[in-house]
């Protein structure tokens, strides 16, 4: 960016375009592009060109974090979304990676089980989804037959936890031949991870339920299966303490997410990614002391924010040291150029979100970006 002089307000904002090393991953600046599923991967759920052009137009981000990618079928949970746990997939993904690398970019993958948030019209033979426990999120799914009632998950068996981490294992592997630079463990928004995290959902009464110790059990074994695949730091972790999506809730979050931040830090990761939105936001709750603040005390290495953050006030979180960097969803649906749009203060495009989930180009790769 140093060809152009900032303006007075990209003074400001400055903390976004300091340099950071995450792990062994060095970004240019601080500005993330979060995790953003598209469905726009077609019922194969291998990613194509479609794809590689929306990713290559914002390959300015510091760091692009993909769309969350299901590490298996039974992890499945939404239409036309990409896998990576085929040759085919991993392919795919090879050519968006080489794409991106060649802007400049840097990308990881987002590793995701939806547990409960799946429904039998997703799953190998019909079969239930699985989960911590037999509690159904209430509300409606999206199937490719249309809204249908969510039904409750089956819990699964001591036995059979160990495969589901393998899962984990094989897709990190994936992620490292298709040429990411590392991998995100999605443990946030009510998918798999997080059902066991949370007591709203984790009624458990073996090893992986009922103390703290126990419903983090599953997100440890997890993180120790996926650094033995890929060193430490090409590793990340995201959580949403408070996020209410799919239906989920826990009776302490600060307690519950400072103890897992704590119990993240012998694994040395490259970054813990939290989604704690601002007052406001439609993923905020509100009226509840935010618990970031609680993980920054406690979790030993960079930290990234996310939830409703424009350029002042995500600068203000560097500067004030609650962050590291900070990740931006919509802003990024919209502007794929928003790197260059802050720094020289211009205006964004507005994101339109009927065409957040199509499966088309319209809304996915026509948003202008400024002229060079
Ligand atoms: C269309 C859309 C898709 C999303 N997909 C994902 C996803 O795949 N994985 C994830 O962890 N979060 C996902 N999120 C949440 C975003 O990563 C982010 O937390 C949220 O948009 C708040 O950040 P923002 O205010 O900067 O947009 C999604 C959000 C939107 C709007």
């Amino acid at each position: 960016m140093s060809t152009v002089t900032p303006t007075s307000s990209a003074v400001s904002i400055a903390p976004l375009f300091e340099p950071i090393n995450l792990g062994a991953i060095s970004l240019p600046n601080r500005m993330i592009m979060a995790p953003l599923t598209r469905a726009r991967s077609g019922e194969s759920r291998i990613p194509n060109d479609l794809m590689l052009e929306h990713y290559v137009q914002r390959a300015s981000a510091g760091l692009i974090i993909t769309e969350a990618t299901q590490i298996s079928e039974q992890g499945a949970g939404w239409a036309q979304t990409p896998g990576i746990h085929t040759p085919e997939q991993v392919e795919g993904w090879k050519k968006i990676t080489e794409a991106v690398h060649q802007k400049g970019g840097k990308m990881v993958l987002q590793l995701w089980h939806t547990g409960r948030a799946s429904h039998p019209d997703f799953q190998p033979s019909g079969a239930l989804p699985v989960s911590a426990s037999a509690i159904a999120a209430q509300g409606e799914i999206h199937t490719p037959e249309g809204k249908k009632q969510r039904v409750a998950p089956r819990a699964l068996r001591l036995d059979e936890i160990p495969g589901v981490v393998e899962q984990y294992a094989i897709a990190t592997r994936n992620a490292k031949a298709a040429g990411f630079d590392g991998v995100e463990i999605h443990a946030a928004n009510g998918y798999l991870i997080d059902q066991f995290l949370r007591d709203g959902s984790n009624q458990r009464t073996d090893a992986y339920g009922g103390s703290i110790e126990n419903r983090a059990r599953f997100l440890l074994e997890v993180t120790a299966a996926v650094v033995t695949e890929w060193s430490r730091d090409h590793v990340g972790v995201r959580l949403s303490p408070y996020n209410p999506f799919n239906d989920m809730r826990d009776s302490d979050p600060i307690v519950t997410f400072t103890y897992v931040a704590k119990a993240l830090n012998p694994f040395d990761l490259a970054y813990l990614h939290i989604v704690e939105a601002l007052p406001g936001h439609f993923l905020a709750l509100e009226g509840v002391e935010p618990a970031t603040p609680h993980i920054r005390r406690e979790f030993k290495n960079p930290i990234i924010l996310n939830g409703g953050y424009d350029a002042q006030t995500g600068a203000a979180a560097i500067r004030g040291n609650e962050a590291d960097a900070i990740a931006y969803g919509i802003p990024f649906i919209a502007n794929p150029d928003l790197v260059k749009r802050y720094w020289q203060g211009a205006a964004l495009n507005a994101a339109d979100p009927t065409t957040f989930y199509t499966h088309d180009a319209k809304g996915y790769v026509d948003y202008p970006a400024l002229a060079a």
